[in-house]
């Protein structure tokens, strides 16, 4: 099926787009995301940014009924993801191709002067380039390139999940974790091609909202003001006017959620609720003052403690996660239960 006119699809702008995107992790398993727009997500990955225009992100586009390899895909996807995968519409593959990088470096910068995009004005020239900058970005080992070109990775899926918003189709990134390299060995990939990342798509069987937004950190934690440290906070009129922009949405969990998943879970014959935290820990996160928690999560957290039967912290694992945290300088104090 052909696309449809421009007139017939409705704009979303980007900061909206950007603000109704959640994880879905309920598809509609009877509905297909239209072809033109699979293809339009996939456009919009092709047009984000990337080093030396290098075009290093490529993507497989697999459908369960359509593709040999489901059983496969299926084994390799971390157990979480496997019921999310067979309700979505489509599953996208993101493949990097490491190879892009030492056999287009060249062509990709030559491409750019023939745009007028790499120019003269910011010292430019084809003898240096040719002598200097292309040699030693091609000298890179791979292990430095795997890097470079994954977060080029990232931004194309970005955008392609950006896109899926703005034409009300769900998105969500799922690990592959079961068995690592399996996705590489089904599809026969080239050694020089890295398996990403798993992008389910379809239309959400969940409300769009998917509960609310879920929580960041602070942005003043997150973001630093011309020193690493110096908090760089953001203007409660900035925040006001991405409110009103559709930005930031009212954080979860809305009013209903919790019936909501509960709902899905018998429609699909599954368990019913979410996993619970000791009362501790939940008491210890909602007083973390590194997370930027609303009214909601914190009636939610109330309610939790007041009327659960809530687990025990496994004492037995309390070692092993502090050595964990020991192994990368983190105080374990500040995550681990009272009194250690
Ligand atoms: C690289 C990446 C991998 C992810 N892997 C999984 C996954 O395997 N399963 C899952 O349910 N969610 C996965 N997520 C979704 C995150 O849990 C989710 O983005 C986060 O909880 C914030 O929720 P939001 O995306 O709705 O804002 C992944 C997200 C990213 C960016």
């Amino acid at each position: 099926m052909s696309a449809p006119s421009a007139a017939q699809v409705p704009d979303v702008p980007i900061l909206q787009a950007l603000g109704n995107r959640r994880s879905i992790r309920y598809f509609d398993e009877t509905r297909e995301v239209e072809r033109w727009k699979v293809e339009t997500m996939l456009q919009a990955a092709r047009f984000s940014s990337c080093q030396g225009n290098i075009n290093c992100t490529e993507a497989i586009v697999v459908r369960r009924d359509e593709c040999d390899l489901w059983d496969e895909i299926e084994e390799c996807v971390s157990g979480f993801n496997v019921q999310i995968i067979n309700q979505s519409s489509h599953l996208i593959l993101w493949v990097t191709n490491l190879n892009a990088w030492y056999g287009r470096a060249i062509d990709g910068i030559s491409g750019l002067a023939l745009c007028g995009a790499a120019t003269k004005y910011h010292g430019w020239n084809y003898e240096f380039s040719m002598t200097q900058t292309i040699p030693r970005l091609m000298s890179f080992p791979t292990e430095r390139t795997d890097a470079l070109l994954r977060f080029e990775s990232g931004q194309a899926v970005a955008n392609a999940m950006a896109a899926g918003s703005g034409l009300d189709v769900g998105s969500i990134l799922i690990a592959f974790g079961r068995k690592p390299g399996g996705i590489e060995k089904a599809f026969g990939l080239p050694p020089h091609y890295r398996f990403t990342w798993g992008h389910a798509v379809g239309y959400s069987a969940e409300d769009p909202k998917a509960g609310g937004q879920r929580p960041r950190l602070k942005f003043e934690k997150l973001y630093h003001d011309n020193a690493f440290g110096t908090p760089y906070v953001c203007d409660p009129s900035t925040e006001a006017l991405l409110r009103e922009k559709g930005l930031i949405q009212e954080q979860a969990p809305l009013p209903g959620r919790m019936d909501e998943i509960v709902a899905l879970a018998e429609r699909h014959g599954r368990d019913p609720g979410t996993l619970s935290f000791p009362a501790a820990e939940i008491e210890r996160l909602m007083n973390d003052d590194d997370w930027d928690f609303g009214p909601n999560i914190r009636a939610r957290a109330a309610h939790v403690l007041a009327t659960e039967d809530l687990p025990e912290y496994p004492e037995e694992m309390k070692e092993t996660f502090k050595k964990l945290m020991f192994e990368h300088g983190i105080d374990a104090s500040k995550f681990l239960p009272a009194g250690e």
